[in-house]
């Protein structure tokens, strides 16, 4: 029953898509002719017009050096920073990007020579928009916060642990919770322990990494600071692909053991299920603690065709 809505569905949704491009394209045109903006927070600076100060320079992760904290390929991990001003000098918003997960040592080895693996690859200067805009316009709740955009480099969700690297020359670093850890304290020492607000988002994978690490951040700030988390499109569902196979779970249950993620993860979770199914948020995202917020198309085009395999793609 369920199988033949969802194919009905699916076969909808290939005229539905150009109906959506269509508008969609329409948008963005309308958006680049008459404010010059980028339409993307993960693209590189474009070669629209964008004004000086939403250009915002990579930081490389100081610290991250001493601490083995280091990108899929063993290079140093990066942010991008824009100060705070006026009201929002005390408040701290943290956006995760996205980009999915490396599950296999090819996967994997693919990914560390791109920037996503890589900070040798990463854009030296991004555009903030969106909820990283400093215009009030678009972004009248943060636009005066201290921006943080945190680059994705581990494959893991931020959540991979040394212990599991190959010793045999296989040359992958799995270092997600090690750079979390370094990142928190460096944004600590520049400002974020003054914070009266702090709000962790990301999107897709880099969402899944906000929510993992929700309550770590919450304790990591002044008891006094409210703090919120926010996932946008990524509440990843443990569903069966359109053929009847666990592709997402078993895609998940590869990345938790080739990067050892467990001890990332939710406590209560595993000791309940004890396996990789605590990384599909339904079931751990009723024990955080801190106030989260989640935002998640209803026909999520991601998860249409990499869990649901609409077109029969794989998950990468
Ligand atoms: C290292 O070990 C892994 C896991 O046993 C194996 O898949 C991989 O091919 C090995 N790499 C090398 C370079 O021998
Ligand atoms: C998916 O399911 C189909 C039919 O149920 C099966 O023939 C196929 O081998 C499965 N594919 C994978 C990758 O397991």
């Amino acid at each position: 029953m369920a199988n033949q809505r969802l194919r009905a569905l699916l076969r909808w949704t290939k005229w539905a898509d150009w109906a959506i491009a269509a508008v969609g394209f329409t948008i963005i045109i309308f958006v680049l002719t008459f404010f010059f903006d980028s339409s993307s927070t993960d693209g590189a600076a474009s070669s629209v017009n964008l004004p000086a100060s939403d250009l915002v320079d990579l930081t490389l992760l100081h610290n991250a050096e001493d601490r083995g904290a280091l990108c899929l390929d063993g290079s140093l991990p990066g942010y991008h920073f824009q100060k705070g001003f006026g009201s929002g000098s005390n408040n701290w918003l943290l956006h995760i990007e996205g980009g999915g997960w490396c599950n296999t040592i090819e996967s994997c080895s693919t990914r560390k020579t791109t920037a996503l693996g890589s900070s040798n690859f990463m854009e030296r200067q991004v555009s903030f928009s969106g909820i990283l805009s400093s215009d009030p316009s678009q972004n009248p709740d943060f636009f005066s916060w201290n921006k943080v955009k945190i680059r994705y480099c581990d494959g893991a969700s931020f959540a991979g642990r040394p212990e599991s690297e190959f010793k045999n020359g296989t040359n992958l670093f799995f270092r997600g919770q090690l750079i979390w850890e370094a990142l928190m304290d460096e944004l600590l020492s520049v400002g974020m322990s003054n914070a009266k607000q702090a709000f962790l988002t990301g999107c897709s994978a880099g969402g899944l990494a906000a929510v993992i690490h929700c309550d770590d951040f919450r304790e990591r700030l002044p008891q006094h600071a409210t703090v919120k988390c926010l996932a946008d499109a990524s509440f990843f569902l443990d569903e069966s692909d359109v053929q009847g196979n666990r592709t997402m779970r078993s895609f998940y249950d590869d990345v938790f053991h080739l990067q050892g993620v467990a001890k990332s993860l939710d406590r209560n979770c595993l000791s309940r299920m004890g396996n990789s199914r605590c990384l599909f948020p339904r079931e751990f995202i009723k024990n955080i603690r801190t106030p989260v917020f989640i935002v998640n198309p209803a026909y999520d085009f991601w998860q249409m065709y990499q869990i649901l395999r609409a077109t029969g793609k794989h998950v990468d």
